[in-house]
């Protein structure tokens, strides 16, 4: 007999934590469209080449995507991430700019499964579009930190950096890549193989051997342009204006390769798992370009829902929502009645439950207990005989019957004056 379990890195998302996750994502919608941001929902999957552009020699690209050929012969992907998706979408209706917009959805990356790492994953996040102005990117990194404040977190640090221009990027990565290999023998392993690839990613290594080479390494604002220097101490003095604490972290390369100029992340200290980056995000100015539209600068962020609701359980936040109703219908003459009752309190804007099947009033008034309902509303043999039924407060108040035409009405009175 075939018995299956969630695979790796994948989970189900029970009641009541599932309705937890909703609010999570309604709190963010709240936020942003404050700010101008209109949502969009793209493909989970898509044609490997939009999410090629991640970069050839990340992670994500080489090792983590769920690819495959469909059965027209395509080679798609399921979505690494979103921001990718939104270049490909502006590319493709462009719409005017500044385009602004938010989303909130899964992504699939094959990762090692962990705790606060998943392979499937939801995030939500924004990317603007259009706009080269240093304090958009304040104000951009300013919406997920009032986020984080209103989800209640207290104990999550900004850390930001630039990575210059694409020329500086480059001339830093062969710099780096110089220095590291000059100390290739004192590298973990891993390390040696990242440098092959990725030279830039070795500064990411939280490995002990890696430390103090790592600690050693030129810094990127070495590399600075004139341009490059001037956005980012604009965007330092633009979060200084708000009152934004923030610590610049010169080693926050971030994973994907379409990053220039402003990347930031957001780190909990409350988490003490591996995987503490609640958070993170930049500028990509090159990536609408490389997925074949005109030249066009482009900004975003992403917070992992997952890990941010992991540290949101570590600070004792954002609890899961009260799932209590506010009426119960006890019906121990068949159950008509409170088939046709639940539906108008229902209707009436309440939260109604019932019990199921002939039990007997013992059984039912037990439920009802348990849906920690403000009221409960029974019905036996005698009260439909007189076309009544006994409204009963659960808070051990008084009981009374009123005619089942005005049941509604009372019980909307009762649970409004109780909330
Ligand atoms: P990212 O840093 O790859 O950036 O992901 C953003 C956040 O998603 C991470 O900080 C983490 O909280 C969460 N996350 C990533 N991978 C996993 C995983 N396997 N399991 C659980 N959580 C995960 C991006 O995805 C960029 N698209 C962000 C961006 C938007 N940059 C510009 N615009």
């Amino acid at each position: 007999m075939p018995s299956f379990q969630t695979t790796p890195g994948t989970r189900d998302i029970l009641p009541p934590v599932a309705s937890r996750w909703r609010a999570f994502v309604d709190v963010f919608a709240v936020v942003v469209e404050r700010a101008g941001y209109e949502q969009i929902v793209l493909p989970m999957f898509e044609d490997l080449g939009v999410f090629q552009r991640l970069g050839d020699a990340t992670d994500v690209v080489t090792k983590e995507m769920y690819d495959f050929v469909d059965k027209g012969g395509r080679h798609v992907a399921l979505r690494p991430e979103q921001t990718a998706g939104v270049c490909r979408a502006f590319v493709q209706h462009h719409p005017n700019v500044p385009w602004k917009v938010w989303y909130a959805g899964p992504n699939f990356r094959y990762e090692k499964a962990q705790q606060g790492r998943y392979r499937q994953f939801d995030q939500v996040g924004i990317e603007v579009l259009g706009v080269d102005d240093p304090l958009l990117d304040v104000e951009v990194i300013s919406l997920a930190h009032g986020f984080y404040r209103d989800l209640g977190l207290r104990n999550v640090e900004l850390h930001v950096n630039s990575l210059g221009d694409t020329g500086d990027r480059a001339r830093y990565a062969a710099a780096l890549a110089a220095y590291l290999r000059s100390h290739e023998v004192e590298l973990s392993e891993e390390s040696r193989a990242t440098l092959a690839r990725n030279p830039l990613r070795v500064l990411d290594s939280k490995r002990a051997e890696d430390r103090e080479v790592v600690a050693q390494a030129p810094s990127i604002a070495e590399f600075f342009s004139p341009a490059a220097g001037a956005h980012f101490a604009a965007v330092q003095e633009g979060l200084a204006l708000l009152g934004i604490d923030f610590v610049v972290n010169d080693r926050l390369v971030r994973g994907l390769d379409y990053y220039r100029s402003t990347t930031f992340e957001f780190v909990s200290t409350a988490l003490d798992a591996a995987q503490t980056a609640v958070g993170g995000g930049g500028r990509y100015d090159g990536l609408v370009e490389d997925l074949g539209g005109e030249p066009t600068p482009g900004i975003g962020f992403a917070i992992g829902v997952d890990r941010t609701l992991l540290a949101c359980d570590a600070e004792s936040v954002f609890p899961a929502l009260d799932g209590a109703a506010d009426v119960f219908v006890v019906d121990t003459t068949g159950g008509r009645t409170a088939l046709r009752l639940s539906a108008q309190l229902r209707g009436a804007g309440l939260r109604a439950e019932r019990a199921y099947g002939a039990k007997s009033m013992k059984s039912q008034m037990k439920t009802a207990n348990k849906s920690r309902a403000v009221v409960a509303v029974i019905i036996g043999d005698d009260e439909l005989a007189r076309g009544v039924a006994t409204v009963r407060p659960m808070n051990g108040g008084e009981q009374s019957e009123y005619p089942l035409e005005a049941v509604v009405a009372t019980v909307v009175d009762i649970v409004k004056k109780a909330k």
